[in-house]
């Protein structure tokens, strides 16, 4: 069968890899991967967000399957398109999709059907907003309603702040139409779990559970990017959390899609925050985490297509899902100076014996060399027994890899393992 995945990152480049793993997987194709991609897949010169061109190759090239990884691609409603012209996909419809591509859709779905997230009001007139936020308790979080790379939540410390977050979306639109609406919500405090979880829309299978490292300073400093690295599994998704997360967050959402009409297929992430009060919904993607999948996939032990396929087909109650017991840490080596502006174009050194630990993200082919061309360059993912040898494996293999402005992260997966000692 031929296979074609959507996208172009790191994430893209795990699950292509985990893909290969099937004999069934004759021949897989990425519109647009990278150069990294390149060397596990055909890499064809198509945005990720170029639907018709999409659906076209998909057709001309007697596609099979396709997967549909990024968010764009999703909400714009690319699995409906392919579908239509017959190809079967991994990944929601756009009327699921929604679920990320709204966050005044996925408050206000939680809200309806008793979901715990925090508080919130909806605002799209900027006044109201500016009113509301010149007496309501700090901290606060202000978020864009739509697609914002990652960066339209704003945490506010001080009125002013509050303020500055609700001109700069709403008036100055800096995320454009994304900031239309804006919601305003609760402050809520504890560690972030991510759990993806693969569902066909009638059952749900949570897959191993992670923590992102968001900040790109060492000890959570810095600016937010799109994540500095992952380990997995996460210590405080403990069985009574991962429990609690199946009856009272995971099963309501999967039934309160369908009761809504948008029933959802694909890889639903949830993005956790377990407070005193119990697991809370920060965020929903309706897709595979960047850098979570790096970490998750490795770990899969059962088949990714199967299973991939079998949640098309809603057949994925009798598919088996299996994690391994171990443990796994991914790196991103990033250009110096992301989030914000970076020098690209150095040729990238990988020896050829750690190339099976490496996920590329932001590097392309120059003349057949692989050089850099993104923020994020790309991700070393270490598996182990135990979290701490996958750590230090992991910084040992990146000591290996040589770019010019190379920046990595020195504490990846330190606070799991302090929390691992207890
Ligand atoms: P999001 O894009 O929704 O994942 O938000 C980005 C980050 O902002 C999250 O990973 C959290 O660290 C933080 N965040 C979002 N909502 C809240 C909240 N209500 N309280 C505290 N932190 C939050
Ligand atoms: N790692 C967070 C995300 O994929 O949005």
């Amino acid at each position: 069968m031929k296979i074609l995945v959507v996208g172009g990152g790191g994430r893209e480049h795990a699950i292509i890899r985990k893909l290969k793993e099937n004999p069934k997987a004759e021949k897989i194709y990425a519109c647009p991967g990278n150069g990294g991609i390149a060397r596990d897949a055909e890499c064809v010169d198509i945005g990720a967000k170029d639907i018709p061109k999409i659906v076209e190759f998909a057709k001309s090239e007697g596609i099979g399957y396709a997967v549909v990884a990024p968010d764009d691609p999703l909400v714009l409603g690319c699995v409906d398109e392919l579908e239509k012209a017959g190809i079967p996909c991994f990944g929601p419809r756009a009327n699921a999709a929604i679920i990320e591509g709204s966050k005044v859709f996925s408050k206000n779905l939680m809200k309806k059907y008793g979901i715990p997230t925090a508080s919130y009001e909806v605002f799209s007139d900027a006044d109201k907003a500016l009113e509301h936020v010149r007496t309501c308790p700090l901290p606060t979080v202000v978020k864009a309603d739509g697609l914002a790379l990652g960066k339209g939540v704003i945490i506010a410390f001080t009125r002013e702040e509050a303020e500055d977050a609700v001109r700069s979306i709403m008036k100055d639109k800096k995320f454009g139409k994304s900031g239309d609406s804006i919601v305003i919500e609760e402050f809520l405090e504890g560690p972030e779990v991510s759990v993806l979880a693969f569902t066909d829309g009638k059952c749900v299978k949570p897959m191993v559970s992670s923590m992102d490292h968001k900040r790109a300073g060492d000890g959570d400093t810095g600016l937010n990017t799109g994540g500095m690295g992952t380990v997995a599994p996460n210590p405080f998704y403990t069985e009574d959390v991962a429990r609690e997360c199946m009856d009272r967050i995971f099963i309501p959402t999967i039934e309160a899609m369908k009761k809504e009409g948008r029933e959802f297929r694909g890889c639903l992430y949830f993005g956790l925050m377990i407070t005193k009060k119990g697991p809370y919904v920060i965020e929903y993607n309706c897709r595979f985490g960047d850098p979570e999948t790096q970490v998750v996939l490795p770990l899969l032990e059962s088949d990714l297509l199967d299973i991939m396929t079998a949640t098309t087909e809603q057949r994925l109650e009798e598919t088996e899902v299996r994690f391994s017991t171990g443990a796994a840490c991914c790196l991103i080596m990033a250009s110096k100076g992301y989030p914000l502006s970076y020098e690209k174009g150095f040729e990238i050194n990988i020896p050829e014996c750690v190339m099976d630990r490496v996920y590329v993200a932001g590097a392309s082919l120059k003349d057949g060399r692989l050089v850099t061309s993104g923020g994020r360059v790309l991700g070393v993912t270490a598996t182990a027994d135990t979290l701490g040898e996958a750590v230090a494996e992991a910084y040992e293999t990146a000591g290996l890899i040589d770019f010019e402005n190379a920046y990595y992260r020195h504490d990846i997966g330190k606070r799991a393992l302090s929390a691992l000692e207890g």
